[in-house]
């Protein structure tokens, strides 16, 4: 393929946890090639992401995913505009292994670097279904994270609530395990569900009309449904799979869905972006779809809701047009927020 002149190619780098990725993004909108090597199977056994494990996987496959993804794009390294990468927040070794690969590449190639959130990008992989459009208000649930961010405009961040403990993916994760299902356990359980019932019961925490309107916490639904679960192994009794997995996913989506209404009528926006790993949740998708009516919602296709190179390629490019660039001294920021 002949580029013009005018056209923009951004390889993007995303390595902050257990996806190595590497992208090649055409003038902002067009995912030429968004390669995703998992290494979820090395770390099922252990029941969640190994750092070191993670760290070595990346170094072993990030040249073939940097290959593929200029292969599959049909996209030569002159032909490049720009070089996009994770800095944060994510595994300090995991994180340096894509900050690395993307210094290398740029000083080799004399290209741009930009550093993007990981969290930006989860928010940004929305574009892949049409442009955003601000103010905006995005609901963030990943295995890490899980926020509210309100955008008056491209590129400016505003946390507006948060989880004060357990982010919503990790939750899954954590109750996953009681249930012995295999890490990580999001997708299952949101299989389950749909055959169960809520007959638990879990508690739905600050929900009432004194707690602090936008903010979360799971960690009291998490120590609930184990002691609900040891309660009964104790007494002998087996619990129905499926209506635990029911009344979990109803009490964290009773939980998003008020948040995420009360966000809307404290800040008036065009659009909804839903985003991160569980925003690849079916029950999430359908309540919003039924309980979401004066806005916009958008929520990014399956393949881009967990981690890929591809959303961080997107969120690349208004901080390239904005000139937020780095140089060679650029680090892995693991505790990276959008107020830091
Ligand atoms: O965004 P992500 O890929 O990685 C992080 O940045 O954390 O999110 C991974 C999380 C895991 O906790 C996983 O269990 C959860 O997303 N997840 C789901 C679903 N698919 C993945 N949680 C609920 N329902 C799902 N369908
Ligand atoms: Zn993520």
């Amino acid at each position: 393929m002949t580029a013009h002149k005018t056209d923009e190619y951004i390889l993007a780098f995303e390595t902050s946890c257990d996806e190595t990725s590497v992208a090649v993004l055409k003038n902002g909108e067009l995912l030429l090639s968004n390669i995703i090597a998992s290494q979820i199977e090395s770390h099922k056994r252990f029941g969640g992401v190994v750092p070191e494990v993670a760290s070595r996987h990346h170094v072993e496959v990030i040249t073939t995913c940097l290959n593929d993804a200029l292969a599959e794009a049909k996209i030569t390294a002159d032909e490049l505009t720009a070089v996009a990468v994770t800095e944060g927040p994510g595994l300090v070794g995991a994180l340096l292994v894509g900050v690395a690969a993307a210094k290398a590449f740029a000083w080799a190639h004399q290209l741009p670097l930009v550093p993007v959130n990981h969290m930006a990008g989860h928010l940004w992989a929305a574009r892949q279904v049409k442009p955003l459009a601000f103010p905006l208000m995005a609901l963030l649930v990943s295995g890490g994270h899980t926020e509210l961010v309100y955008m008056a405009a491209a590129g400016d961040y505003k946390i507006i609530g948060e989880t004060r403990d357990d982010a919503v993916g990790e939750a899954y994760d954590k109750v996953g395990r009681v249930m012995n299902l295999t890490y990580p356990a999001g997708k299952e359980i949101d299989a389950l569900a749909h055959q169960g019932q809520d007959v638990f019961d879990f508690p739905r925490a600050m929900m009432k009309h004194d707690d602090p309107a936008l903010e979360f916490s799971f960690s009291g639904l998490k120590s609930a449904f184990i002691n609900t679960v040891h309660h009964a192994q104790q007494k002998g009794q087996t619990l129905d799979q499926a209506d635990l997995a029911a009344s979990f996913q109803a009490a964290v989506l009773d939980v998003l869905i008020a948040k995420t209404q009360r966000a809307l009528a404290a800040f008036p926006v065009k659009m909804l972006v839903v985003a991160g790993g569980v925003a690849a949740n079916q029950g999430l998708r359908q309540r919003l779809a039924d309980e979401i009516s004066d806005v916009e919602v958008i929520i990014p296709p399956l393949r881009l809701c967990g981690d890929n190179a591809g959303m961080i390629a997107y969120a690349s490019v208004c901080e390239l047009t904005q000139g937020h660039l780095a140089d060679l001294t650029l680090n892995a920021r693991p505790s990276l927020t959008f107020d830091s």
